[in-house]
């Protein structure tokens, strides 16, 4: 069986991760954090795209790419996690199985935090488990413990 592909996708501001309010989101660089994804795709035998972007429309652009291309994408979007609506439609118009992720726990933070207009068009949302949020989604995948619509 050939690998299965899967995008990840970083929203706004995580490029700053490792400085960026470390008592929130820890000290680990998006360098090492995407090294551990690597590895972990590796291991688990998925082909792993990682992409970062600060810009609304080049996610958009990206999830509109991925349907032929990736079979799921994993998506950490940032503060657009709690208003992009275009964000919101491109993942529900491409129909592509995706999971959100998040570093923090959105419960336990700002109350603007805790809605997310993104998680309701996904298969399921982790949040709160630092980095290993994306590791968690990787072993979901590869696990076939999620259905999705596709
Ligand atoms: C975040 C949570 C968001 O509310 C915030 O705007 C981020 C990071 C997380 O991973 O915990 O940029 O998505």
């Amino acid at each position: 069986m050939g690998k299965i592909p899967v995008l990840v996708i970083h929203g706004p501001n995580l490029n700053l991760l490792g400085t960026r309010e470390p008592d929130i989101y820890g000290t680990t660089s998006l360098d090492e954090i995407n090294t551990s994804i690597y590895d972990l795709g590796k291991e688990l035998g998925l082909g792993l795209e990682i992409i970062q972007s600060n810009h609304e429309g080049q996610i958009i652009d990206a999830v509109q790419q991925a349907p032929g291309v990736y079979q799921w994408i994993v998506i950490n979007p940032g503060a657009f996690t709690h208003y992009s609506y275009g964000i919101r439609d491109a993942i529900a118009g491409t129909a592509i199985p995706a999971i959100e992720v998040h570093l923090s726990n959105l419960h336990n933070r700002e109350e603007f935090r805790r809605q997310s207009v993104i998680a309701p068009v996904c298969v399921g949302q982790i949040s709160g488990f630092g980095y290993k949020s994306y590791l968690l989604a990787l072993h979901a995948i590869a696990g076939n413990t999620v259905e999705h619509k596709g």
